[in-house]
């Protein structure tokens, strides 16, 4: 697969309190292939956002840079949808006119029943065909992520960046929103990059999951394939002879990370073998 979206020595630094620069992504190296859906887990605080940012073009890179299909990227643009934890939709328009809003822009010379059938045929997708007339106000927060997600695949950007959009959700809204995202990844064959907390989530959808260092300077860690067949359903995922190794993979990647979190630094790791005393030399 040839790569179409690289990430190379993308990093990230802050001024430091006291002086000097706190690095936070340090190095990030990725490179994605077209249809790939790359998932991104690591502890809370460790960059997770600031690459996504990043790649949004909405945070500058101190150093590095991405290329999305041969092209360096230099602030935001509609090759890129990005959906965030909250909805972020504008509260005085209706879903309809929210989703309206980018492909007006994006698709300015098409006819105004085409933008309209586009608009749509992506709220039907997201199952709010028949909330298209309401505002944001009068939309559960299940049902806003869902014109969230509407927005960002009308605009049928090169790639979609998700960073923990159902974070905010209940577990059963939160597994029929998978779902749905699964409906809008899949079919088109999207290249993504979804941030999620949760492992289960990740497996569902990716076919890498990268696992961060813990910050400062975080970079790639582990990159886990995912071998389940696609189209994927949940409960063929779940039974899937791997699933539970590669669950314990993740889950045994974050739990390493939190011990050294909390080790000091100069401490050797439980697995070196014990410095004997009296050694000549
Ligand atoms: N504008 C900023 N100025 C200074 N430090 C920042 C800024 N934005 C982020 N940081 C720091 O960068 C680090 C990484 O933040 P980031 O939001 O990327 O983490 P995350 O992995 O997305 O966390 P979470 O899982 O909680 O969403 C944190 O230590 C944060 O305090
Ligand atoms: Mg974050």
């Amino acid at each position: 697969m040839r790569d179409y979206v690289e990430l190379f020595n993308l990093s990230k630094s802050y001024p430091a309190p006291g002086g000097g620069k706190h690095p936070v992504v340090e190095r990030f190296n990725l490179k994605i292939a077209q249809g790939e859906i790359i998932g991104v887990i690591g502890h809370s605080g460790c960059g997770k956002s600031t690459v996504l940012s990043m790649f949004a073009g909405l945070v500058e890179p101190t150093s590095g840079g991405i290329v999305v299909e041969g092209r360096e990227i230099d602030g935001p643009g509609p090759d890129r949808g990005v959906v965030f934890q909250s909805p972020s939709l504008l509260p005085w328009m209706t879903a309809y006119e929210n989703v309206a809003l980018g492909v007006r822009q994006v698709y300015p010379t098409a006819k105004p029943s085409e933008q309209r059938d586009l608009i749509l045929y992506y709220l039907g997708i997201v199952g709010l065909h028949d909330c298209a007339g309401k505002h944001p106000g009068e939309l559960s927060m299940g049902m806003q992520q869902r014109v969230g997600l509407a927005r960002a695949f009308a605009l049928s950007p090169k790639v979609l960046l998700l960073d923990e959009p159902f974070g905010m959700l209940d577990s059963l809204t939160r597994m029929e929103l998978q779902e749905v995202l699964l409906g809008l990844l899949e079919p088109a064959g999207k290249t993504a990059m979804l941030v999620t907390h949760d492992v289960d989530e990740a497996l569902l959808l990716s076919d890498r999951v990268v696992m961060m260092t813990n910050g400062p300077a975080a970079k790639v860690g582990e990159i886990l394939q995912i071998p389940f067949p696609r189209p994927r359903k949940r409960e063929e995922v779940v039974q899937h002879p791997a699933y539970y190794e590669l669950r314990e993979r993740l889950i045994g990647f974050l739990a390493e990370q939190e011990r050294l979190k909390h080790a000091p630094a100069d401490a050797p790791a439980e697995s070196a073998a014990p410095v004997l005393a009296g050694k000549a030399g």
